[in-house]
């Protein structure tokens, strides 16, 4: 009798369990845990200019070599790339074709000694994957050109501060008209210039009117500058945790920056401007690190986002940005 009970009562809590609603996060919800799904949609500015959905539709691919990698990620067919364990090489950035989503299958995803160049592409996804330790040489972990709607989510880029501040050069760059772009949930660390938004005081043509980037949700941890950089372009700079940033938000020669709900701890010049870059600054807490922008116009912008109080960002993004996610 006891043990019927008993094991009534156990086969009822696992239908309780397998009936429970197979869940889908949208990285907004971080009232939830890291499980994610292919279908998750970009938010930001990636969402907009009719949204990124990378390879969605596409078929899918498991890389586990650098070959398989390469040949896996060209071409402008709709396919999503799925990067299982670590793959080392030094070499150029590797071209990434248009609608592309490369997704690491979990935290052993790490490209090392090469990154990703989106030249001249639209709609790439990018989630769940480390990039490390790319030389100089060789580019950006991520860099854009001319290319639009890159949505880059729950990335580990990363290098390392021994050498001196040329050694690497950027981890997240984006330039040449490139737009629509958003990066969340991202650890981006132990780097000298982070990310670069409009590589060139001469490149105005190109550059206005594009460039708009969303950094949402990220962890930025030692890094000497560019926590980001940014000209010409529009940025909306929300719920991010810098810890050991010298020289974080960098608005130049015409940018506008929305800086709203971010956190700096032991930082230096949190938000700053250079040759005429704006800021609008509300919600942030500097940490005793300067706050001497001037003061710009961008109050709003065009989607919905979910905003939580700057006391809260530490709790919300640290052990949750970079690779975590299960799909
Ligand atoms: C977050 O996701 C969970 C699980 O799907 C859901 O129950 C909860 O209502 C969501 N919260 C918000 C604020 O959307
Ligand atoms: C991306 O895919 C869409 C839908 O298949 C297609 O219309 C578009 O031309 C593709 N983009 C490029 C650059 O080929």
């Amino acid at each position: 009798m006891y043990n019927l009970k008993f094991l009534i009562a156990a086969v009822s809590c696992l239908g309780q369990a397998l009936a429970a609603p197979t869940p889908t996060t949208n990285s907004i919800n971080r009232s939830f845990n890291k499980r994610a799904s292919l279908e998750d949609s970009a938010f930001g500015y990636a969402s907009l200019n009719g949204g990124t959905t990378g390879g969605a539709g596409g078929a899918t691919t498991t890389v586990s070599s650098y070959a398989e990698f390469t040949a896996a990620v060209e071409g402008d067919d709709p396919k999503i790339v799925i990067v299982s364990g670590p793959i080392e090489k030094t070499a150029d950035q590797v071209d990434v074709g248009s609608n592309t989503s490369i997704i690491g299958k979990d935290a052993t995803a790490v490209l090392t000694g090469f990154g990703l160049r989106l030249k001249r592409v639209e709609n790439v996804i990018i989630r769940n994957l480390g990039i490390s330790k790319v030389l100089a040489d060789s580019g950006d972990a991520i860099g854009a050109e001319y290319s639009n709607n890159i949505w880059i989510d729950h990335v580990d880029v990363s290098s390392d501060r021994d050498h001196d501040k040329d050694y690497y050069d950027g981890l997240l760059d984006f330039k040449r008209g490139s737009d629509y772009i958003t990066v969340s949930n991202t650890f981006i660390h132990d780097h000298w210039k982070a990310s670069l938004v409009g590589h060139s005081n001469s490149n105005e043509d190109e550059d206005k009117g594009h460039l708009h980037v969303t950094y949402a949700n990220n962890y930025w941890f030692n890094i000497n500058s560019r926590g980001p950089s940014v000209r010409f372009g529009t940025a909306h700079i929300y719920n991010n945790y810098f810890l050991s940033v010298s020289d974080g938000i960098n608005t130049r020669i015409g940018a506008q920056v929305l800086v709203e709900g971010n956190t700096w701890v032991d930082g230096k010049k949190a938000l700053y401007s250079t040759d005429e870059g704006y800021a609008v600054e509300r919600n942030n807490d500097f940490g005793g690190a300067k706050n001497e922008a001037e003061e710009g116009t961008l109050t709003s912008v065009d989607y919905d986002y979910d905003l939580i109080e700057a006391s809260a960002v530490e709790g919300a993004v640290v052990g949750t940005a970079g690779q975590t996610l299960v799909f």
